[in-house]
């Protein structure tokens, strides 16, 4: 049976104060939760003082990205072998931010799912589709090409404990999620991929959809079977919210799950 995960996408937000005063809060109000996984990724330059600030908690820390080389003449990068000396464990990997601000191909990005394996590090693979190839109906096209990548060069097995963020690029940030039956039919699919490879691990593998997942939504978008947990952007930012949403996930999969 699949664990849900929740995981906070901080993106480029945060300062010392708010690294500190956000993890009290989450720590408080996500103490006593079990039934799923949590974990949050704040910016880079702050993950030394997030973990610290994780102690003994069951929140686990993640990063937003990692190079696609371990050491060396690399300025301003972040290697896997950082990542995981500093404890962190999942990391992000192929948000459409990279796909588009830094023209990161689907080769590039299946070069960090490998390195992060090395490491024993879980990829947080985003796949999604932009708006223009939703309306013209490349959704699975272009989520099948995005999987490939890595199916192709590291094979099925690479998606054992790992992670698979179905991000359409048209919801994030947007306010307009996927409606739960839309994120639904594309989770489905992405199973249904990784089975004809490898039936088992389709079945272990974690999806978790992204795109203005809110208070509002995420228990409708829980509900869905083939929808593991979520990452998420703004809602992350705020104790609250990202609470409500995490229990949304412990309510709805004790139901989905076991049905
Ligand atoms: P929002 O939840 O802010 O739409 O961001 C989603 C996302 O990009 C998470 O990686």
């Amino acid at each position: 049976m699949r664990h849900p995960l929740v995981m906070g996408n901080w993106k480029l937000n945060g300062s010392t104060k708010m690294v500190k005063e956000l993890i009290r809060n989450l720590r408080n109000k996500l103490n006593s939760v079990s039934g799923c996984n949590v974990a949050i990724a704040p910016p880079a330059l702050y993950l030394a003082q997030a973990k610290q600030a994780l102690t003994g908690s069951k929140i686990a820390l993640g990063a937003q990205d990692v190079d696609v080389n371990l050491s060396g003449a690399f300025t301003g990068y972040t290697s896997a072998e950082m990542l995981k000396d500093i404890g962190a464990k999942y990391i992000i990997i192929g948000h459409s931010d990279h796909r588009t601000y830094h023209k990161e191909s689907d080769e590039f990005i299946a070069k960090k799912f490998a390195v992060l394996k090395s490491q024993g590090l879980t990829p947080v693979l985003c796949i999604g589709e932009s708006k223009e190839e939703n309306s013209t109906g490349k959704t699975k096209q272009v989520c099948t090409h995005q999987i490939d990548a890595v199916l192709n060069t590291l094979g099925a097995s690479a998606f054992e404990n790992s992670v698979i963020a179905y991000e359409p690029i048209w919801a994030i940030g947007t306010g307009k999620s996927a409606t739960p039956t839309q994120a639904q039919a594309v989770h489905k699919y992405i199973r249904y991929h990784l089975a004809k490879q490898d039936s088992a691990i389709a079945e272990q593998v974690i999806i978790q959809y992204g795109g203005s997942v809110t208070t509002s939504n995420a228990a409708e978008l829980f509900s869905q079977p083939d929808i593991d947990g979520a990452l998420v952007g703004g809602a992350s930012l705020k104790a609250d919210d990202f609470a409500t949403i995490i229990n949304a996930a412990v309510t709805a999969k004790k139901t989905v799950y076991l049905s």
